[in-house]
C-alpha cells in the first residue's frame, strides 16, 4: 500500500476513484440570467437540523463565478437510466440546457426531469478548499422518485445492486444463501451481470454510451421504429429516449421525423457500421459463455428468458 508520502497526483486520484459516490447534477442561474449546470460527484450531507449539504465546484470549470454567487441552486442526484444526461453536463461551456427537459423553479433555478432526488438549496455559506470552492446549502425543499440511483466509481457508470446478488462468496447468512441458490433470479441477475459488465465495456471503449449502444442496435435492422417502441427496447424514459436521439442525430448516426404521437427513428449507414462490430462481439460473448450448452438446452434457455421479459 502507498504511504502517505509516496503518492503522486494520478495515484490520489486513483485512490479516491476507489470511493464509489452517487451522481448529481447541480444547477442555477448566472447573473445575466443565463442557466448554469454541471455533473457532480462531491455531493454530501453536512447536517440534519439545519438541513445542509454540501458539494465543490473546481474553481477552473466556466460555471464556478456563477455558483459562488448564486444565492440558490439544486442538485439533482441522476437515476441510473441518465448517463447521457450526466455526459452531457459533464462537458464544459457546451449548450448543456439545449435538447434538456427542464422548467424553472420559484428562486429561478433550472429543474430537470427524471431524476432518483432533488434537493433545493439557499447558498448557505462558500468555503475556499485549495483549488475548489466547498458550497453548503441550506435545503430548502426535496423530491423523490421511486428510481434507482447512478453510481459513480473507478471511473465507470454502474448500478447499485444488493451484494448478495452479486457475489455469492460474500454471504454471510447460509440459510439465505440456500434459499438464493435455489432461486432462478438470483441466477438471472448473477448472469446479467456477468456477461454485461464485460460488454458495456466494450461499449464504452468504442465511445457509445450504453443508452446509445441500445438505440442504434434496436434500429439496427429496422427501417424505422416508433419511438414508443423504441423506449420500451432501450428501458429510456421518452424524455431521455427524445435527448439521446438528438445527439445521435447532430452526430449523423440516425434520423428522427413525424410529429407527437407518431415520431419514428431510422438508423442511418454510419449507425448501422457504428453498431456491427459490437453484435460480432456480443455472438462470440454469448457464444463463450453458451459453450458446453446443447442446442435444446440453448433453446429451451431463450424460450424461458422471452417468455420473461414478454410476461406483463
Ligand atoms: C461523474 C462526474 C463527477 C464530477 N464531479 C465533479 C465535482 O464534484 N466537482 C467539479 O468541479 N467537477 C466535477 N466533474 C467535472 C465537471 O462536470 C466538468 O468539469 C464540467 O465540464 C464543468 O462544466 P463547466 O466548465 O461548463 O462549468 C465531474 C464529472 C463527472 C463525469
Amino acid at each position: 500500500m502507498a504511504k502517505l508520502n509516496d503518492f503522486d497526483a494520478r495515484g490520489f486520484r486513483d485512490a479516491l476513484s476507489s470511493f464509489a459516490t452517487g451522481v448529481t447534477i447541480v444547477t442555477a442561474t448566472d447573473h445575466e440570467g443565463q442557466s448554469v449546470g454541471m455533473t457532480a460527484s462531491s455531493f454530501n450531507s453536512v447536517s440534519t437540523e439545519p438541513p445542509l449539504v454540501l458539494w465543490s465546484v473546481t474553481k477552473t470549470a466556466r460555471s464556478a463565478p456563477a455558483f459562488k454567487k448564486a444565492e440558490y441552486f439544486s442538485i439533482h442526484v441522476l437515476a441510473s437510466d441518465q448517463t447521457d444526461l450526466s455526459n452531457k453536463f459533464a462537458k464544459s461551456g457546451a449548450d448543456k440546457f439545449a435538447h434538456t427537459v427542464f422548467s424553472m423553479n420559484e428562486n429561478n433555478v433550472p429543474i430537470l426531469e427524471g431524476c432518483a432526488a432533488r434537493f433545493d438549496c439557499k447558498t448557505w455559506s462558500v468555503y475556499e478548499g485549495g483549488d475548489h470552492w466547498i458550497i453548503v446549502g441550506e435545503v430548502k425543499s426535496i423530491d423523490t422518485e421511486t428510481k434507482e440511483g447512478l453510481v459513480f466509481g473507478g471511473g465507470s457508470y454502474a448500478i447499485a445492486a444488493p451484494l448478495t446478488t452479486l457475489s455469492k462468496s460474500d454471504a454471510v447468512d447460509h440459510d439465505a444463501e440456500g434459499l438464493v441458490e435455489d432461486m432462478f433470479f438470483y441466477h438471472l441477475s448473477r448472469a446479467y451481470h456477468r456477461m454485461s459488465n464485460e460488454f458495456h465495456d466494450a461499449v464504452r471503449d468504442s465511445g457509445l454510451t450504453v443508452a446509445q449502444w441500445r438505440i442504434l442496435a434496436s434500429l439496427h435492422g429496422q427501417s424505422t421504429l416508433a419511438l414508443s417502441t423504441l423506449a420500451e427496447q432501450t428501458f429510456l424514459d421518452p424524455k431521455s429516449l427524445e435527448d439521446i436521439l438528438g445527439f445521435l442525430q447532430e452526430d449523423g448516426l440516425c434520423v428522427v421525423s413525424g410529429e407527437a404521437d407518431s415520431r419514428i427513428a431510422r438508423g442511418t449507414k454510419s449507425g448501422h457500421e457504428r453498431v456491427v462490430h459490437l453484435f460480432d462481439l456480443a455472438r462470440e460473448q454469448e457464444s463463450a459463455a453458451l459453450e458446453g450448452s446443447s442446442s435444446e438446452q440453448k433453446n429451451a434457455t431463450r424460450d424461458t428468458l422471452k417468455r420473461i421479459s414478454i410476461a406483463q
